[in-house]
């Protein structure tokens, strides 16, 4: 099987990228974990990849005079990485339009929310003062527009009576778990692209 080269790129605790190492340990899985970056160097999830033997790096765009001069630096290590397929898991930066387009197709985020509702952040207590009885989480793929790429797979849980954001964020966070391997396991498999 020619599994694809997957980098993560992330900013913080990173269990949606782990959920993304686990399923790829699978020997029928599509797709190899072969990078992981960050834009924070002490995110926990740097460590945790480092901890497996993943490679890693870490580049600050506050290093950079500005973000298409950061944005080239990354394309460079995820070239040297030989990259197929970028997952984006918690990574807490814009990306350019110019990079967006660079990696049309072939790039894809976790986003808390059933979208089209709720783009950005702060998604859970937004819902929860919607007074939504529905909340999810979609895959979709990056476009230069926030969170407006076209879905992938998304995944539904209930808003419980009582709910605080972090219970419906943990609800909510396990869900993730579950589609994001899924959603890369069909774009590795050629069976889903760009519309
Ligand atoms: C997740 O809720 C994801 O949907 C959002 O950022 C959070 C990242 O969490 N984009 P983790 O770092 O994967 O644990």
């Amino acid at each position: 099987m020619n599994r694809k080269r997957v980098a993560i790129l992330i900013s913080g605790r990173g269990s949606n990228m782990q959920a993304l190492i686990e399923a790829a340990k699978a020997p029928d899985y599509p797709a190899e974990i072969v990078g992981v970056l960050s834009n924070r160097a002490a995110a926990p999830g740097l460590a945790l990849a480092a901890r497996q033997a993943i490679a890693t790096a870490s580049l600050a765009q506050s290093q950079f005079p500005s973000r298409e001069d950061f944005e080239d630096v990354l394309t460079r290590v995820l070239e040297s990485w030989e990259v197929d397929i970028v997952c984006l898991a918690g990574f807490m930066r814009i990306l350019s339009a110019r990079f967006t387009l660079r990696w049309a197709g072939r790039m894809i985020n976790i986003h808390p929310s059933l979208l089209p509702r709720y783009k950005g952040l702060d998604t859970h207590a937004r819902a929860l003062a919607d007074g939504a009885t529905v909340h999810g989480c979609t895959v979709h793929f990056v476009t230069p527009g926030l969170d407006e790429g076209a879905p992938i797979l998304s995944a539904q849980v209930p808003v419980l009576h009582g709910d605080s954001v972090q219970t419906l964020a943990d609800r909510t966070l396990a869900a993730e778990h579950r589609i994001y391997p899924e959603a890369l396991r069909l774009l590795a498999e050629g069976k889903i692209s760009l519309p």
